[in-house]
């Protein structure tokens, strides 16, 4: 999707969902992104855990936002207690790359490659549907405010919790499917699909 885009304004870009709060990360979210890509719990099936040197290093990347805002990285916050409790991505899916390419998240423009849904909650978050939360509204974002004709996940095989959060969020799993370079469990909806959900 090559064509040019207009910014959406910074408000547009806060998420608010029944208990949480989205907003663009940036890099005063350092600490947060230390906790959570430091913990081996959290990483187990997403990559190797880093030092906080490196995680410090990569702000600059995640940080970085395309397509006038709308593609990138949130940082998800309890309204409740305002923790900080982790982060919800709508960003290019590597196929045959083993990491994320951030440097293709430019300001005026889609990237060529499908978008990715994830999440990294902290430990503390787990089991309270905060996840499911935030796929919900990140779809809604996707379908709302971007030009995404649809979206798509993957986890590892072995991540049972985090592909029931994708079912009950509305992706259908459509099998075995290269992503990371690798052969993983692949979902996918549609912006038909999700109307049909949602009306
Ligand atoms: C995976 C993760 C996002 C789930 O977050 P969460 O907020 O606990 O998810 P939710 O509470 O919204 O939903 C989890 C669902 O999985 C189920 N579940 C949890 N652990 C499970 C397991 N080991 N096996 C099967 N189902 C499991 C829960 O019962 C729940 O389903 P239900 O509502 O039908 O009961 C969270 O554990 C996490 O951030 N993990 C580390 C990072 C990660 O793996 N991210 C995903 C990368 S693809």
């Amino acid at each position: 999707m090559r064509r040019p885009v207009t910014p959406l304004a910074r408000d547009a870009l806060m998420i608010e969902t029944p208990r949480l709060l989205l907003r663009p990360y940036m890099s005063e979210d350092l600490p947060l992104a230390i906790k959570t890509l430091t913990d081996p719990r959290v990483t187990r099936y997403v990559c190797d855990p880093m030092t906080p040197e490196a995680v410090e290093e990569l702000m600059p990347l995640i940080t970085r936002r395309g397509a006038g805002g709308r593609l990138g990285m949130w940082a998800a916050a309890r309204k409740d207690t305002g923790e900080m409790i982790g982060d919800g991505v709508l960003t290019p899916l590597p196929v045959e790359e083993e990491d994320t390419d951030w440097t293709s998240l430019l300001p005026d423009r889609y990237p060529d490659h499908e978008i990715e849904l994830g999440y990294m909650l902290l430990p503390d978050a787990w089991g309270k549907g905060f996840a499911t939360e935030i796929c919900m509204a990140l779809l809604r974002f996707a379908f709302t405010q971007t030009g995404l004709p649809e979206v798509v996940a993957v986890t590892d095989p072995e991540n049972t919790a985090s592909q029931r959060v994708l079912v009950k969020s509305g992706l259908h799993p459509e099998g075995s499917r290269r992503a990371y370079a690798e052969d993983v469990p692949g979902f996918r909806i549609t912006r038909d699909g999700w109307l049909d959900r949602t009306t």
